[in-house]
């Protein structure tokens, strides 16, 4: 690491209409350098990055490339700077391969005519993805891979473009704990070459694990800059939320009951293997396991939107037949995807378009809508999560990845399902959110409803979970009580990577 800047961003402003998502803004970072960005959902951590990464153009400030003032007027601009950008939400195009995603904007080509060099684009797509120790076909297509491995797609695009400074907002989100270690290896050897990171996350352990120095921002202003071996997470979480976070999962209170709510049966589709379990009333029941293990699919599977080739489903004691999510909604099942923008959310719509649209049925009073229910729906749930806009008529598509991530989960709640299945809730969330999500989870457990709790964090499972179910290769592995005392991570990992018995 050497004392001299790479990049300065000194006085950024920036606002959207009535929000001023920027002010002031003072960022800088140094070669060999891992810096955090750290920040509550909406503080304008992606607002600053699109700005250096061409974007949008800030309303005032200055950047500095190695002291050289610049003007970074589109991508183009930020790529022959040496920028290269991982954005938060997924950009990769899903009907091209995955080594055309790679290059895309950048294609090799040959000569005399300049034609696509589709065999050097294979090759070298193919000594990427071996370097950073993926599993990939570079000739898969890319709407066929999962999220994490769409992920790294992205990831393996940036690092081809040879930047100096690699962006990365938030790129663990989507990923498990292994695919997290390569990204780290990979970041690391990035270092080797003494390019600069700038790394933005909500996981404290990740911050710690590989910052060199982090900056905190709230509500659009500079809060401070710290290296990371003289700062603690207290520190950090109480400049990013102005306040001490105590007891940071919530209460659990046993409220399971002995009445069954969902009993799924020999569940058996492409990727499930004769799947069985019971949830119960009042039950937060866990699902653990590795990025492909199947347990979205099984999600998607109760929730109708992937046939079953065999099983049955019995709600409340009583044997139904769920063929599509219409079928579900009206069987009171809930639904939270784990593809926000895929699956959750219109973004061309409004909050309150996005909050009422399940429930919209069940008040349209003859033709009109009833717009005092719609206000008092969109009112009641943007308070319990809070989550931050300019009003309910603001486009999804403006809000910040967490508070989208919020409305997902509120337009569900809405439908005020008995049974919730919440596929990676508390991704992209905010330390201070997360705990708004686990009190609500409580409190809706309490109150009797029966929630089906998928995550891919393992404090996360296990402070909250009544049971966890741990799954692999599309059968159910282990389950585990935490009255028991069953329930810790050593036993969900040896589950989830595939050994059947485990007694450590
Ligand atoms: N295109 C836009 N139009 C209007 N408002 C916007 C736009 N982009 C961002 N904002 C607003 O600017 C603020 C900062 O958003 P930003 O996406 O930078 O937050 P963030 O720190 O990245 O949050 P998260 O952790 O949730 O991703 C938010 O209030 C957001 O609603
Ligand atoms: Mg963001």
């Amino acid at each position: 690491m050497t004392d001299e800047y790479v990049l300065e961003m000194i006085g950024i402003d920036k606002s959207f209409g009535g929000i001023h998502a920027l002010r002031g803004f003072n960022f800088n970072c140094k070669s060999g350098e891992v810096h955090v960005l750290m920040g509550e959902n909406g503080a304008g951590k992606s607002t600053l990055l699109n700005i250096l990464g061409g974007i949008y153009l800030a309303d005032a400030g200055e950047i500095r490339i190695h002291g050289k003032a610049v003007r970074i007027a589109n991508p183009i601009v930020a790529r022959d700077n040496g920028i290269a950008i991982i954005h938060q939400e997924l950009s990769v195009c899903k009907n091209m391969t995955v080594a055309e995603n790679i290059y895309r904007g950048a294609f090799p080509t040959k000569p005399p005519f300049d034609f696509i060099d589709y065999d050097r684009m294979y090759y070298d797509a193919l000594a990427l993805i071996d370097g950073m120790q993926l599993n990939l076909d570079p000739d898969a297509r890319v709407g066929k891979l999962s999220i994490a491995q769409q992920q790294m797609v992205e990831i393996a695009s940036a690092i081809s473009k040879n930047a100096d400074i690699v962006v990365m907002d938030e790129p663990t989100a989507s990923l498990t704990r292994h695919e997290v270690e390569s990204l780290f290896q990979i970041i690391e050897n990035l270092l080797r070459e003494n390019r600069t990171i700038i790394y933005v996350s909500h996981r404290m352990e990740e911050t710690f694990r590989i910052g060199h120095r982090v900056t905190v921002m709230r509500d659009g202003t500079y809060v401070g800059t710290k290296k990371t071996s003289e700062t603690t997470t207290d520190e950090l979480v109480a400049m990013m939320v102005g306040r001490d976070i105590k007891d940071a999962y919530g209460t659990r209170s046993f409220t399971r009951t002995a009445e069954k709510s969902l009993e799924v049966r020999n569940f058996t589709n492409e990727k499930l293997k004769n799947v069985s379990f019971d949830l119960y009333k009042g039950e937060i029941l866990g699902f653990s396991g590795l990025v492909g293990a199947g347990r979205t699919e099984l999600a998607r599977a109760i929730f109708g939107l992937d046939p079953i080739m065999a099983g049955t489903i019995k709600v409340h004691g009583k044997e139904v037949v769920i063929r599509n999510p219409d079928d579900a909604i009206r069987h009171k099942i809930g639904l939270v995807p784990e593809d926000r923008k895929g699956a959750g959310l219109v973004l061309n719509q409004s909050i309150s378009f996005n909050l009422t649209i399940c429930v919209l049925r069940s008040f349209i009073r003859g033709i009109d809508v009833d717009t005092k229910k719609e206000l008092e729906i969109v009112d009641k749930y943007k308070d319990i999560l809070s989550i931050k806009s300019s009003g309910p008529d603001q486009k999804c598509r403006e809000l910040s990845g967490g508070n989208q991530q919020k409305v997902v989960l509120s337009k569900w709640m809405a439908t005020e399902p008995e049974i919730l299945i919440l596929d990676e809730p508390t991704r992209g969330i905010d330390v201070g959110a997360k705990k708004e999500i686990y009190d609500l989870i409580n409190r809706l457990s309490a109150q009797g409803m029966a929630i089906l709790f998928i995550s891919s964090d393992l404090p996360e499972i296990i402070h909250l979970s009544h049971r966890a179910i741990v799954m692999s290769d599309g059968a159910i592995m282990a389950e585990l009580d935490a009255q028991e005392e069953e329930l810790t991570q050593i036993k969900i990992m040896n589950y989830a990577i595939g050994r059947e018995e485990y007694d450590g």
